[in-house]
């Protein structure tokens, strides 16, 4: 593999004109060279290249260590790309689009002609979203051509959310980070598919299921039964694999914090070292070799924020097993939910 002395390039999202920002054009050169690079979101960091060059998105793959029967999400700045990477846009796209976009909504189209066989993985459609981050807009419109862009993890880490968290796992890989600071959702954005009236959700995120439901109405919005159900595929490939996982095992505890406490003295007494993933409510309730809070129960978005940070911390801890409480899966709850399911490989231990 190339290997780049990865650079970091400060950009302040609150910079007027961040389309001749020295820092923005200098990552939309290495795009127009097909070369990719990282980019914070609203969501998560993306790993970004021309979303029309074969070369550009064998580097994500190449990068990240992605299976590469798992499609890549398509990045525009103004629909008015949207002309040629879809053939047709289905029945309450529009109103989706109008409704989320730019925001934490990728939308599954039937594909046009002008997107590589390599970002659809071979499938019919393209999932496609307008992100709500002034300087992730910029590299776009620099760059001239929508950006395929998966999250900037190496497959089957937790998503990064900070430029830290890129650079720990891509350094020497690519050329350069645009670091704007943290991202705010924390979760990634929510994949949906509209078939007829139906909005059918492939993957949970930064979207809930509330606010499509207030958009295309009562009864309307499905969730995919393959991302709960173990004996049926997922009709989003990447909810099939193993994912945001930490270093350590992880186990996800579901009952009151005494349990959880108890569950963690038995492997303390048998030496192991130990860390809890609790929230600020619960923080001084534990204790163990590492007790994180990712945010405030009360207030989900503050977990979803701060979910993957918590996860990587546990690598630096160096525990050798992991609890975590669970959440209740309502609102962003569902894609918190999702992701600890997922981190834990689907362990829980019920009280
Ligand atoms: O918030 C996000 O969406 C971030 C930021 C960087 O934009 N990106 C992201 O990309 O999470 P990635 O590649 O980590 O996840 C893309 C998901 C995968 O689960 C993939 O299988 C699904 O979208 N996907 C992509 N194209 C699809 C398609 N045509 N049909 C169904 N699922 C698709
Ligand atoms: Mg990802």
């Amino acid at each position: 593999m190339k290997s780049f002395q990865t650079e970091r390039w400060a950009v302040d999202n609150f910079d007027e004109n961040l389309i001749k920002h020295p820092h923005v054009i200098q990552a939309s050169l290495w795009i127009k060279q097909n070369e990719v690079v990282a980019l914070p979101t609203e969501t998560v960091y993306g790993l970004a290249g021309n979303a029309q060059s074969d070369h550009a998105i064998a580097r994500i793959f190449e990068a990240k260590g992605r299976p590469s029967d798992n499609p890549l999400i398509v990045h525009i700045s103004d629909r008015k790309q949207l002309k040629g990477l879809v053939s047709s846009i289905p029945a309450n796209t529009e109103k989706l689009m109008n409704a989320f976009w730019p925001g934490p909504l990728t939308i599954v189209m039937p594909k046009g002609n002008n997107v590589s066989e390599k970002v659809t993985a071979g499938l019919s459609t393209v999932a496609i979203r307008m992100p709500n981050h002034a300087i992730a807009l910029a590299v776009i419109e620099a760059s001239g051509v929508p950006l395929a862009a998966p999250s900037a993890n190496l497959s089957g880490k937790p998503s990064p959310t900070t430029a830290n968290h890129v650079y720990e796992d891509l350094k020497g890989k690519i050329p350069g980070i645009v670091d704007g600071g943290s991202t705010g959702v924390g979760v990634e954005s929510t994949v949906v598919e509209c078939i007829d009236e139906k909005v059918t959700i492939l993957r949970p995120g930064g979207v809930t299921f509330e606010d499509l439901e207030h958009v295309v109405g009562a009864g309307n919005v499905i969730i995919d039964p393959g991302i709960q159900n173990e004996k049926m595929a997922p009709r989003s490939p990447g909810m099939k694999y193993t994912h945001y996982a930490p270093d350590a095992p992880f186990v996800l505890v579901d009952g009151n914090p005494e349990f959880l406490q108890q569950l963690v003295d038995k492997e303390r007494a048998a030496g192991k070292k130990i860390g809890i993933l609790t929230t600020d409510e619960r923080v001084d309730l534990y204790r163990a070799d590492c007790v994180i809070p990712a945010g405030r129960r009360e207030n989900p978005e503050t977990v979803a924020q701060h979910l993957y940070e918590a996860l990587r911390s546990f690598n630096e801890a160096g525990v050798d097993q992991i609890f975590g409480e669970v959440f209740p899966k309502t609102g962003v709850g569902v894609a918190i939910m999702n992701r600890l399911e997922k981190s834990a490989g689907g362990n829980i231990i019920k009280e």
